[in-house]
């Protein structure tokens, strides 16, 4: 088996003491039984006042998000990360590649803190810059380089966004994914997509959306020699797709889909488009965190939902929806792990720390890596629809 610098370890196998690294913080970290949380929280964040912008993504816990001045899908939280740039500190309560976004869009003196920095993101891991690099080598010496367009999604690392700005790339977000790719396809004659790291939204977005065939979808497997694929099959394709997918919604299954059909009446199915290909097929609706809020917001009293999302958030709609049917479309409890890591006990400790003068966990991408993954974020920034207050 080809060894890689994998961040994270399969469950069983040996032990990973930088994986526990947000754990062990500097400082006090609150017992998260201190009945006083919210208070020392709500205390902090009045003493910095207009010094601390905090952002909050939807799947974070509802102990988390009550605090934040910002809440939104990844598209959102990256154009409102410079919505403040007299904010000394923006906290972030996400997961590492939105904080390295923030610190790519914000002003030099603005500085981005993640409370916890275990809260990685799995599906971010999956792809890492030395099997892009070699990757395309591979796709260069196949003869075929120079018609690639590389697209990574907002799920992943700093470096990898700025390859794509580097390679003439773009960065994308499930709320601009179409745009995305109709752009990159523009870029070149008979343009090939090489897609970044989530499968599942590249497959969707093109077959669903942009009605390429799906054996014009090819995965690239970067653990395999050539990933995997024959000359011709490369030739052939159309979307390169990275072999990379969502723990969270990786989970959603088409049977679960076909038993709520069966068991409540006019159910609805509303999921996420990292959600496998043939759970989007069975689905009435497709969209962002943001659409998936929206489309409940608008529904009728009285409707009946199942979503296919992260649990923090279509329990929190569940909640401010007592009037619609809400149910979650998986029959286990499934949070995302690391976007969780972000609980109150960091959140107090990371400001409470602001306010005695040091700044934790402070996330930097450094200068080259910024300015490439700054230029892929802004042509992102640029595509048509998304870019106004919404
Ligand atoms: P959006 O917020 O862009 O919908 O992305 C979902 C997600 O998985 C973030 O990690
Ligand atoms: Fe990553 Fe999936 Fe969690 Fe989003 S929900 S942070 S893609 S593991």
């Amino acid at each position: 088996m080809t060894t890689v610098d994998l961040p994270l370890l399969p469950l069983g196998r040996g032990t990973d003491i930088a994986s526990e690294r947000g754990v062990d913080c500097p400082g006090d970290l609150p017992a998260a039984s201190d009945p006083d949380l919210v208070a020392r929280a709500q205390a902090a964040k009045a003493a910095l006042g207009e010094r601390v912008f905090v952002l909050g993504h939807h799947y974070q816990r509802d102990e988390v998000i009550q605090f934040a001045d910002v809440t939104g899908d990844s598209f959102k939280l990256a154009r409102d990360a410079a919505a403040r740039p007299d904010a000394e500190f923006i906290v972030f309560c996400g997961v590492h590649f939105m904080a390295e976004s923030a610190d790519i869009l914000t002003g030099p003196d603005q500085k981005v803190i993640l409370p916890d920095l275990a809260a990685g993101c799995s599906m971010a891991d999956m792809a890492r810059i030395f099997q892009v690099e070699k990757t395309w080598d591979a796709l260069t010496a196949a003869g075929i380089a120079d018609s690639v367009v590389p697209v990574t999604y907002m799920n992943s690392s700093a470096d990898i966004k700025a390859f794509c700005g580097r390679n003439g790339g773009v960065v994308c977000t499930s709320s601009n994914a179409e745009t995305a790719l109709e752009w990159a396809f523009d870029q070149k004659p008979d343009a090939k997509i090489l897609f970044l790291p989530d499968q599942h939204l590249g497959r969707n977005t093109a077959v669903l959306k942009m009605g390429i065939p799906l054996d014009q979808c090819v995965v690239w497997n970067p653990l395999k020699p050539n990933g995997g694929l024959t000359a011709e099959e490369l030739q052939n394709a159309r979307m390169i797709l990275w072999k990379g997918h969502c723990s969270v919604h990786g989970r959603f299954s088409p049977e679960v889909v076909d038993e709520l059909r069966a068991t409540i009446p006019d159910v609805q199915i509303l999921v996420h488009p990292e959600c496998q290909h043939e759970v989007v097929l069975k689905a009435d609706l497709v969209g962002s965190t943001e659409f998936i809020i929206q489309t409940i917001e608008a529904a009728p009293a009285g409707s009946s939902w199942a979503i296919g999302t992260e649990l923090n958030l279509v329990q929190r709609l569940a909640k401010a929806h007592p009037d619609k049917h809400i149910t979650f479309l998986d029959k286990t409890v499934c949070y995302c792990s690391t976007m969780n890591r972000i609980d109150l006990p960091h959140f107090v400790w990371a400001l409470e720390s602001l306010v005695a003068g040091t700044v934790p966990n402070q996330i930097t991408v450094d200068p080259e890596t910024e300015r490439w993954a700054l230029t892929a974020l802004e042509r992102m920034l640029a595509l048509p629809g998304r870019t106004h207050k919404d």
